[in-house]
């Protein structure tokens, strides 16, 4: 049975949490395979709100084992936290497992992501401060600390060792800082590694023998592709691979093992930080759905840029993603407006254009269809019949210019408030 990944087709936050949940139900895994704790993904249930930054969001289901993925970074600190709070809401966490070979994000990596940005001054990228691109760079430079050194801890003392010198020289000599002190930190990180040691798993063999046994797994991504290293805008972008292709090297799966390529995408776009964003409103219904979307960060708290669908850009993460089934967030949230803008092409130097360029610039003019607006709540809706015939042709015109099927349309944050719009798909993948 191939198994189901879900990721996000703009700027990350489209609402990846609340539909993994949905459709976790019925899965045996979830497994995150990129990406740090830089992630927030909400879960809504009646009074219940659970933020998840690193454990996956089948965590709500007490069946469901979640493992992190040998291609997430794992803050430990931040991980214990997560536990913690989850306890503390009654969710058993019993299942949450972490793979052998993910790389720790560890203090110094918080410092010179944090020193870094301060130094790029307005070149800098807005990143989370998480530590996940240093973490990342030191994966790539072969000095980073793996899970695995927590369970032998002769390793971890030279490892960090090793690195806390060295960082230390960076710390000292370009970003003119205090230098970090070796014994308090270890002694710190020696502590948590006896708390997670043992959720720490060979995850390879774990995944291999539950898809074999008919297992059904879910791949949930974090951040999304215009955030990739690869296809995202770069250089503001994150430091992992969200794209369904970084399932296989994140996870250690072959492509054969994956079968449904989900992908989420809200009624609108955000984005959190810096970067190039087409589509960004320039007026007053920047904040109205900044507002009615509460798009404030789930991790940093910090205020989403808000803007119009990006259809041009929504096409290019299809196609590199292979979606094969589309899921339609946060449509309520543009109930009230009176006219939706839909970009449908760019103009650049006064020449249309008709794809997502590599080099997207500032400047580049986003070219609008308008839609009437609704303005009708919407959030009470379950049947696709019974949305207002304006916002039918709104969705209609986003499946005819993608040419996909839109399988689920979701009209609030809970987790009953969505519209089955292909019930025969849906019922396939996820029953
Ligand atoms: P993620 O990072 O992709 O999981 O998304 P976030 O959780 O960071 O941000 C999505 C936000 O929108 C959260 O506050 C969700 O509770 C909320 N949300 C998700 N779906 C809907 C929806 O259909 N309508 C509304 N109004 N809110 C939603
Ligand atoms: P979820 O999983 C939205 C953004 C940061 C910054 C850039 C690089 O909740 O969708 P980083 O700390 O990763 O080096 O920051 O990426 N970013 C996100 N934006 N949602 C996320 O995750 C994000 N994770 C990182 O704001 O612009
Ligand atoms: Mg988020």
């Amino acid at each position: 049975m191939p198994s189901n990944v879900i990721v996000g087709l703009q700027w990350g936050d489209e609402g990846k949490g609340k539909i993994t949940d949905l459709l976790s139900k019925n899965s045996d895994y979830v497994i995150r395979y990129q990406g740090g704790n830089n992630s927030g993904h909400s879960i809504h249930i009646k009074n219940h709100r659970f933020i998840l930054h690193l454990i996956p969001s089948g965590v709500i289901y007490s069946h469901i084992k979640c493992i992190v993925g040998p291609g997430v970074v794992v803050d430990p600190k931040s991980f214990i936290k997560e536990i913690k709070d989850l306890e503390l809401m009654d969710i058993d966490t019993s299942k949450v497992f972490l793979a052998k070979r993910a790389h720790v994000t560890m203090p110094y990596h918080r410092l010179l992501d944090q020193y870094k940005e301060e130094t790029l001054g307005y070149k800098s990228i807005g990143t989370t401060h998480r530590g996940i691109g240093p973490t990342y760079e030191d994966k790539t430079a072969r000095i980073g600390i793996r899970l695995l050194d927590f369970l032998n801890i002769k390793d971890f003392y030279q490892k960090l060792k090793y690195n806390i010198d060295f960082k230390n020289l960076i710390i000292t000599k370009v970003y003119k800082r205090e230098p970090l002190i070796f014994k308090s930190i270890y002694e710190e990180y020696v502590e948590y590694a006896k708390i997670i040691s043992n959720r720490i798993i060979d995850s390879v063999y774990e995944i291999h023998n539950a898809f074999h046994n008919g297992k059904k797994i879910l791949f949930e991504g974090a951040q999304a592709i215009l955030l990739d290293i690869n296809y995202g805008t770069y250089p503001y972008v994150t430091t992992s691979s969200p794209s369904t292709g970084g399932v296989c090297i994140g996870a250690g799966v072959p492509p054969n093992f994956l079968g449904n390529f989900i992908g989420v995408a809200k009624a609108y776009c955000t984005r959190v930080g810096f970067g190039p964003f087409p589509t960004e409103i320039q007026n007053n219904i920047n904040d109205v759905i900044r507002k009615k979307g509460n798009e404030y960060g789930a991790t940093t708290k910090r205020s989403r840029r808000c803007g119009w669908l990006d259809l041009m850009a929504l096409k290019y993460s299809c196609t590199i993603n292979g979606i094969n089934y589309l899921i339609i967030t946060k449509l309520d949230v543009l109930s009230e407006l009176e006219t939706i803008k839909v970009c449908v092409e760019y103009k650049w130097n006064g020449r249309i254009i008709k794809y997502f360029p590599a080099n997207i610039e500032k400047d580049i003019q986003s070219v609008y269809i308008d839609f009437p607006g609704w303005k009708k709540d919407i959030s009470h809706i379950n049947e696709y019949e019974n949305l207002p015939e304006n916002c039918k042709k709104y969705i209609k015109f986003i499946e005819d210019y993608l040419n996909l099927e839109i399988l689920l349309i979701s009209v609030g944050s809970e987790r009953n408030k969505n519209i089955i719009k292909n019930k025969y798909s849906f019922f396939k993948i996820f029953s």
